[in-house]
């Protein structure tokens, strides 16, 4: 409606003035011809005196005798000399000697035909010497006729318009409506529970289809929350439940047989105690480092002495499983970050290349910068983790089916993780062929 109404409006306004401008003008033209004529009178008039004007007029009249010209020389008294005009016509002339008036058939059947309407003139009237004047003017029917022709049909032009703006108007609210409607109903499903539902687009790539594109992403990576959520909570479960069964086992056996195997017994369900502590404490921290601002606690950091530590601390690991340790480092500008975070990621990394790398294997640690990225590289020859698993390896609680029996709770790349998007880098897992190389390329601001 709001539609139909703002485009009849301007229809009607761009009519009304090509009206105005259109009726202004023929009338300007009707009162110039006027003009025109009554000039040339007036010349013979000049010339000739009255005779000379009464034959000017009747060789007018002669000459085009059914023309919209209308000529009327009359005598003192307004009396008829010459001119196709009965009499001289009433209402009085205005200021430049214009006058508008009625023409009355003498026949009155011209009239009959439009319906008893006389039609309109207008002339220009001139006083002459000796009480004698002269009228000049024109038959304006045709022009009314013209001007009455225009306005029905800008009426009937304003009239469609707003006619098809109406039903324009209906159409695009239709089919809007129907696929918000349709929008709507999916949005429904979805909060009804029905996550894997996504809202209907048009493939036309206009507003609404972006709007669903936008909230299909959204809705995808809800969903991938969701699901993580729900693997977490049944990993913790599955999880725990292994090392809270085999400690209560334990605490069961010690209270069986306190004798001779009870300190063995009790150390064993400190440890079991401990790794549950420890699963609890990585949990925490990851989602402590998932959950911080950037840069929060930020400072600068010597990225070369944090892998100088890690080295130091992971050397005699390595050689106690007959592994040979090899550091690169390269001069690194420093960059601003956590250096707690980014030692632990590192020790995180290096424990499962030892770990997982054979023993007298190599592994091998390395520090680079390029440009204005910092590039830390652990690399093992170990089994290495194929790589549609890569992206699981990340996961909390995920492990590799060869670690089933090695300690660990399948957190530490979580871990690395969490840390790396904090630090807007990149952490990349490749093969070392064999072993696992894993990558992190952290920006120099
Ligand atoms: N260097 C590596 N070589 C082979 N497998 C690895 C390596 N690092 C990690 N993995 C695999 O990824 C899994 C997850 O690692 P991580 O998150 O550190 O947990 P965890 O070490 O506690 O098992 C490991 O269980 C292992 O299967
Ligand atoms: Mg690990």
């Amino acid at each position: 409606m709001g539609y139909a109404i703002l485009f009849g409006a301007s229809a009607a306004l761009l009519f009304g003035l090509f009206y105005w401008s259109t009726a202004g003008f023929m009338r300007q033209q009707s009162d110039a011809t006027i003009q025109a004529e009554a000039a040339g009178l007036a010349e013979r008039y000049r010339v000739e005196g009255l005779d000379g004007l009464t034959a000017a007029i009747e060789e007018r009249l002669l000459r085009a005798p059914s023309t919209a010209s209308i000529y009327l020389f009359a005598g003192p008294g307004h009396q008829r000399i010459v001119g196709n005009l009965t009499g001289w016509p009433e209402g009085t002339p205005d200021a430049g000697g214009w006058v508008d008036f009625r023409l009355t058939d003498p026949s009155g059947e011209a009239d009959e035909a439009r319906g008893g309407e006389p039609r309109a003139a207008r002339a220009r009237t001139f006083r002459l010497a000796e009480g004698y004047s002269l009228l000049v003017g024109r038959d304006m029917q045709e022009l009314d006729a013209l001007q009455a022709r225009t306005v029905r049909t800008l009426t009937w032009g304003v009239g469609l318009t707003a006619l098809l703006a109406l039903a324009g108007g209906a159409l695009v609210s239709y089919s809007t409506g129907r696929r918000l409607s349709t929008i709507n109903a999916a949005i429904d499903e979805i909060m009804s529970g029905e996550l894997s539902r996504r809202l209907p687009t048009r493939g036309v790539g206009d507003e609404l289809d972006l709007l669903a594109g936008n909230v299909n992403r959204m809705l995808t990576s809800i969903e991938r929350a969701m699901d993580d959520v729900r693997r977490v909570s049944d990993n913790v479960a599955h999880d725990l439940r292994t090392p809270l069964t085999r400690l209560r086992n334990r605490l069961e056996t010690l209270r069986a047989e306190t004798g001779p195997g009870t300190e063995e017994a009790v150390v064993s369900a400190i440890q079991e105690a401990d790794g549950l502590l420890q699963t609890f404490n990585a949990l925490l921290r990851i989602a402590r480092v998932e959950a911080r601002q950037r840069t929060d606690g930020f400072s600068e950091v010597d990225l070369q002495s944090i892998v100088t530590d890690a080295a130091e601390l992971y050397g005699p690991v390595a050689e106690a499983r007959g592994q040979h340790l090899e550091v690169a480092i390269a001069p690194v500008p420093a960059l601003v970050g956590d250096a707690d975070l980014l030692f632990q990621a590192l020790v995180n990394l290096l424990d499962n290349a030892v770990k997982y790398g054979p023993e007298g294997g190599d592994v091998r640690l390395s520090l680079s910068a390029v440009g204005s990225t910092a590039t830390i590289a652990v690399e093992d020859n170990g089994p290495g983790i194929a790589e549609e698993l890569r992206d699981d390896a990340l996961r909390r609680f995920w492990r590799g089916d060869h670690s089933r029996t090695s300690p660990g709770s399948g957190l530490g790349l979580s871990l690395v993780e969490a840390v790396a998007n904090l630090h807007a880098a990149d952490l990349a897992l490749e093969d070392a062929g064999p072993g696992l190389r894993v990558v992190l390329r952290l920006p120099i601001q």
